[in-house]
């Protein structure tokens, strides 16, 4: 069981130009969360495993990826060989879900899967007790800065729900427009795992803000609603 809230800070919105120094200023929080684009499942191009690796170097906080990629079979090796910590694919993305969550688990790293705003809890029937993690997007992928999207709140409790009734503890990612000011309230709904883009990377003390994001969800911290 988690004892805690954890933060992971999208590095999506860092300024790239100085990384080295953004990755300091999150040293406080749990995870690194890399965003990877490819330009097709979404229409915009981040980045892949080479800065990952670099990424790894520089940094000792594991590395939490999330593939926006279409055919994720293909390229999974590539960012385990990087050393990702967590590799999370998009259930749209790929046809043998399973096949895709083993080829990662059997490397020794998490497998997650994600689901985007418009598709149901029901598709995680069949895998989640195979996942370490399940994603809950709240925003459309493939942009930082978006709108939460409100009915995250109600695919949370379901996801929870569902972990519950299988038995199976997976941690539970929420990703987009996540801040202080909805973290309780998404922890209320069972998230434990929050990324933030905008509302650590906009602010000019990170360590302050990814208190003040892991303060505002402890206050949901076991207290489901
Ligand atoms: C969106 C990405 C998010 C994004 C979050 O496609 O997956 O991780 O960087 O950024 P904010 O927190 O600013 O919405
Ligand atoms: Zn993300």
């Amino acid at each position: 069981m988690l004892s805690d809230v954890r933060i992971a800070p999208s590095i999506l919105s860092a300024d790239l130009m100085c990384l080295g120094e953004e990755l300091d200023s999150i040293k406080s929080a749990d995870y690194i969360h890399f965003d990877v684009m490819d330009g097709v499942f979404v229409p915009n191009l981040t980045f892949g495993p080479t800065l990952l690796s670099q990424v790894k170097a520089a940094s000792d906080l594991p590395v939490d990826a999330h593939l926006m990629i279409s055919d994720p079979d293909r390229r999974v090796g590539a960012y385990l060989d990087a050393g990702a910590d967590i590799v999370t694919f998009h259930y749209e993305a790929q046809l043998h879900a399973l096949r895709t969550i083993s080829l990662i688990k059997d490397r020794g790293a998490k497998a997650g899967i994600a689901l985007n705003p418009g598709t149901p809890t029901s598709a995680l029937e069949c895998l989640i007790e195979d996942v370490d993690l399940v994603l809950v997007m709240s925003v459309n992928p493939g942009f930082s800065g978006q709108a939460f999207i409100r009915h995250t709140y109600d695919k949370l409790r379901q996801v929870r729900n569902m972990a519950s009734e299988h038995g199976v503890a997976p941690l539970i990612e929420v990703d987009g427009g996540i801040s202080a000011a909805n973290a309780e309230r998404v922890v209320r709904a069972g998230a434990n795992l929050l990324v933030a883009g905008n509302a650590v990377f906009k602010a000019d003390d990170r360590a302050a803000a990814i208190d003040d994001i892991r303060v505002a969800g402890r206050r949901g911290f076991g207290r489901w609603a």
